[in-house]
């Protein structure tokens, strides 16, 4: 199967794995509505690609996602706010959340580096998350005195445990790849000098272990359910 290019989209594939990577490196991939269109679209082509047995979603360069992309996404609309921000707003949570976590193979985010605000959804949509422990998370809305918008806080509230979420939601403190493990927002931190050796390790267990028609018990399908 051909892979289609995309401008803000990476799509590698090795041995069954895909590695689906956000490719903003200079904006430290924020997420711009192009970058919207591109993984719904990306995702849409993946779901159905017989080379993927597990989908690795990351960030280009030092980051994962830095959130939305502030002057892009929550600006960039406003001359034509129910059109252009509607259209953006629409593919955001359609690749973050409903592509993502109803895709039809394992998924697992790899989270490099920086992961603020709306690149949270995109974590917890996915079935696993190995991070490095050098990574950053920060919910910084709450620095904007408001809280996470969007699905963010919905996604935190499902992830995390209550306290948790409430704290990192109201304070906007960071913590990091060996913080997220310990509260349970990623199942393994490693070195970042590891990472994707580990994640590939991880990716090779689950193609081992899962059926090639329902890869986790939250997808089964009607067939394999009965
Ligand atoms: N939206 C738009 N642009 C962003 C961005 C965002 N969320 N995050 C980073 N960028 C851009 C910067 O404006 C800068 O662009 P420029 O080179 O054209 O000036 C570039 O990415 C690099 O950012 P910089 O801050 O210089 O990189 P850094 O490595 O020192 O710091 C972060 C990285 C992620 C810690 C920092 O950029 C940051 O705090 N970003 C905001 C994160 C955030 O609060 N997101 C929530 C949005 S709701």
């Amino acid at each position: 199967m051909t892979t289609k290019k995309y401008e803000t989209v990476l799509i590698e594939k090795q041995d069954g794995i895909t590695w689906l990577i956000m490719n903003r490196p200079d904006k430290r991939n924020a997420m711009s509505p192009q970058l919207h269109l591109d993984m719904d679209d990306a995702l849409d082509e993946l779901s159905g690609d017989p080379e993927t047995q597990v989908l690795v979603l990351t960030g280009a360069g030092e980051a994962f996602c830095a959130g939305q992309d502030i002057k892009l996404y929550f600006r960039g609309g406003d001359a034509d706010p129910k059109r252009a921000r509607g259209k953006a707003s629409r593919a955001s949570n359609q690749w973050r959340w409903q592509r993502l976590s109803t895709f039809p193979e394992p998924t697992i985010a790899m989270i490099n580096g920086y992961c603020f605000g709306g690149g949270f959804t995109q974590v917890c949509a996915c079935d696993l998350a190995v991070a490095a422990d050098e990574a950053v998370f920060g919910l910084s809305e709450v620095n904007w005195g408001i809280l996470p918008g969007g699905i963010v806080s919905w996604n935190v509230a499902q992830t995390l445990n209550m306290r948790d979420g409430m704290y990192y939601a109201l304070t906007g403190d960071t913590f990091d790849g060996k913080k997220a493990k310990e509260i349970g927002f990623v199942n393994f931190s490693y070195p970042k000098a590891t990472l994707k050796e580990e994640t590939i390790k991880l990716a090779k267990k689950l193609m081992e272990k899962s059926p090639p028609c329902c890869a986790t018990p939250r997808k089964r399908c009607a067939r394999c359910a009965s």
